[in-house]
């Protein structure tokens, strides 16, 4: 009586969660919107369990909705007999066919229950892959940048679909950002690519992402001054400081550090505590 939206992770079969990869295995059927998926799908499932949709390449609005309610038709039945999966590469609510799906099942068959394992998103997965960090208390924005599209304004953008890096590029620079791009990342389809050379990837790609930072950022996390340090005298110090604090952090549970609060629990004040010795924000604890 279900369906299962999968998540299937950046395209690597080994970036499948241990979850989505259990239910994969136990559906009866699972259906792919695309080649890509598909590929991935069936590193976890046998090809004579994969379903037939189709999908049309265009953007009419009328065709769209024809094509969805004749997939949810066929999806629906094989969900009430059984176990059916509809898989996405990345996460199924982020930027994913899954949602008209799940829409369609909504307004014509409400009795198919729908349940989602996430993945792993181009989201979270860029950071790794361009050796970027987002440091607690930074913000970044999600947008798309789709045939040659610029949006600017926040300080951190990571823009999807950047399908001409060239003309992207040209305008996030004269708008003050440094950008770094990814093709492919984590997948095991196609050659994976990170540059921050536009030329390198002037063909288009849609597996292709940037990430654009607003050149002049002053807000380094406190560990960012270990790396311009002078070294080993300095380092000791610091690193003997720091054992001090984490050693009597723990051990008094934190109230050394938090004064003495009666109304937070052991665990609240450890975690507050641990948030203390490693540089993080600390918390607000609401009184109980
Ligand atoms: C329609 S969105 C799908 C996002 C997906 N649901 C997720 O959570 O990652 C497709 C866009 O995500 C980005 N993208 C997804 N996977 C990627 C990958 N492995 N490498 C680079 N970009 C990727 C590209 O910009 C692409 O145009």
């Amino acid at each position: 009586m279900t369906l299962y939206g999968v998540g299937l992770g950046p395209g690597e079969a080994d970036l499948v969660t241990v979850r989505g990869q259990r239910v994969l295995e136990a559906a009866d059927v699972v259906y792919s919107p695309g080649r890509l998926s598909r590929s991935v799908a069936t590193e976890h499932v046998p090809e004579e369990r994969i379903g037939d949709i189709d999908f049309p390449m265009t953007r009419d609005e009328e065709k769209l909705r024809r094509a969805w309610k004749a997939a949810a038709a066929e999806i629906a039945p094989q969900a009430r007999e059984g176990t059916a999966a509809f898989v996405t590469l990345g996460d199924p609510n982020v930027y994913s066919t899954f949602g008209h799906l799940r829409r369609t099942l909504g307004a014509f068959h409400p009795d198919v229950e729908v349940d989602v394992v996430p993945g792993v998103s181009a989201v979270t997965a860029f950071a790794t892959a361009l050796g970027v960090e987002i440091a607690s208390g930074a913000s970044l924005a999600l947008r798309e940048g789709a045939r040659g599209a610029a949006p600017t304004g926040p300080d951190r953008l990571l823009l999807f679909k950047v399908t001409d890096v060239p003309a992207t590029h040209e305008k996030l620079t004269a708008a003050g950002y440094d950008m770094v791009y990814g093709r492919r990342l984590f997948m095991e389809q196609g050659e994976t690519r990170v540059t921050d050379d536009p030329d390198e990837l002037a063909d288009r790609d849609y597996y292709t992402l940037a990430y654009a930072e607003k050149r002049g950022l002053d807000d380094e996390p406190v560990t960012a001054s270990f790396e311009m340090a002078d070294t080993e005298v300095e380092t000791e110090t610091e690193a003997g400081e720091a054992s001090d604090t984490e050693v009597n952090a723990q051990a008094d549970g934190g109230s050394r550090l938090l004064g003495d609060r009666s109304d937070v629990s052991d665990a609240v004040a450890m975690e507050r505590a641990e948030g203390i010795a490693w540089g993080d924000e600390i918390p607000e604890v609401s009184p109980r």
